[in-house]
């Protein structure tokens, strides 16, 4: 059977060329397009519309990309994902974004590999996700705020939930408050940053930069964080860390140098990712819904498959989660 590649050759062109030409692409010119239809003519080429069609509409699969694909944190968020992907008949892929815009995740984005994206990551521009956005082709972007019609926001109310963390912490009379962050460049943690300065504000208290440490959003920078606040030699009474992960981190850096906590410093996190209630002392946190992100990102985007324009706009409330790693200060 002749195929596209022997129409190419006797053409003189390259089988992309000789594909555009044959479907009728403005990319190639007039001259070329003519040459490449005689040569299938002369061999009597005949187009597979089943096969061509298959590739032009559908993979049946959808991508995940992830700024951490071995994050705790992730696992809710993708059974919410691979659930609702499965139950619609599809494939999931779960990719990496954490080598930026190099990675493999930003092939899928670009060239059609995939019928639709959830994005969760700081790594990837919003020019990239911009750059991918087609007709018919639904992107569902979680910490990333951006204001477009092609893409779809989920966003949890960060800033508020910060707010929550560290009222709570002054609430139990503390003054002298660290705040261990995630990737500057992470819409999320900036939210939180916002919100933990918010309350200080409004209970007269101060910002101290030096308590201000970036810890990655990992428990390795968590624990590397702590040890840097620790080593600084004037510890606050009580730690904000930007996540349950780096919290985790922490506890490990305070108990090496035989810091209590809560005896000696008070810890709260974010996120409430499982691990946290089998801490010890179990970790005192700020949840946010994972699974439901997870399952509403992917039920927007079969809707966008399924013809339905969805609102763009989505997002979560955050709530305190009291357990053990935090105590009242006594003066
Ligand atoms: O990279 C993981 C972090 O990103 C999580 O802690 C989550 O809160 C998100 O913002």
């Amino acid at each position: 059977m002749t195929t596209i590649k022997d129409v190419a050759k006797l053409a003189g062109v390259a089988v992309s060329t000789a594909s555009y030409a044959l479907n009728g692409k403005s990319k190639v010119s007039s001259a070329t397009q003519k040459k490449v239809e005689e040569a299938a003519k002369q061999l009597n080429y005949q187009k597979n519309g089943i096969a061509s069609d298959l590739k032009k509409s559908q993979t049946k699969t959808i991508a995940l990309i992830l700024s951490n694909i071995a994050s705790p944190f992730f696992s809710e968020i993708t059974r919410g994902v691979q659930e609702i992907t499965l139950q619609n008949g599809y494939d999931l892929i779960a990719c990496s974004a954490a080598g930026g815009e190099e990675s493999i995740a930003v092939k899928f984005l670009k060239e059609k590999r995939v019928d639709g994206a959830i994005v969760f990551t700081h790594t990837i521009s919003n020019k990239v996700i911009m750059d991918s956005v087609r007709e018919g082709f639904p992107i569902v972007v979680l910490d990333q705020c951006m204001e477009s019609d092609s893409v779809i926001n989920i966003l949890i109310d960060n800033a508020h939930g910060g707010f929550l963390a560290t009222e709570y912490l002054i609430k139990q009379n503390h003054k002298d408050i660290a705040f261990i962050g995630g990737p500057a460049e992470s819409y999320d943690n900036q939210q939180r940053l916002e919100g933990f300065k918010e309350a200080l504000t409004q209970y007269h208290l101060s910002y101290h930069p030096r308590w201000d440490i970036p810890g990655h959003f990992t428990q390795k920078g968590g624990y590397k964080a702590t040890k840097m606040l620790i080593m600084q030699g004037d510890l606050p009474t009580a730690i904000f860390f930007a996540n349950d992960e780096m919290a985790i981190g922490g506890m490990k850096a305070l108990k090496e140098k035989g810091i209590g906590v809560p005896e000696d410093i008070s810890v709260i996190g974010f996120d409430d990712i499982l691990l946290s209630q089998y801490m010890n002392p179990p970790l005192t946190t700020i949840r946010q819904p994972e699974y439901d992100v997870g399952a509403l990102a992917a039920h927007l985007v079969f809707q966008v498959l399924g013809g339905e324009k969805p609102n763009h706009f989505y997002k979560f409330d955050t709530e305190l989660v009291v357990r053990e790693s935090c105590k009242p200060l006594i003066d």
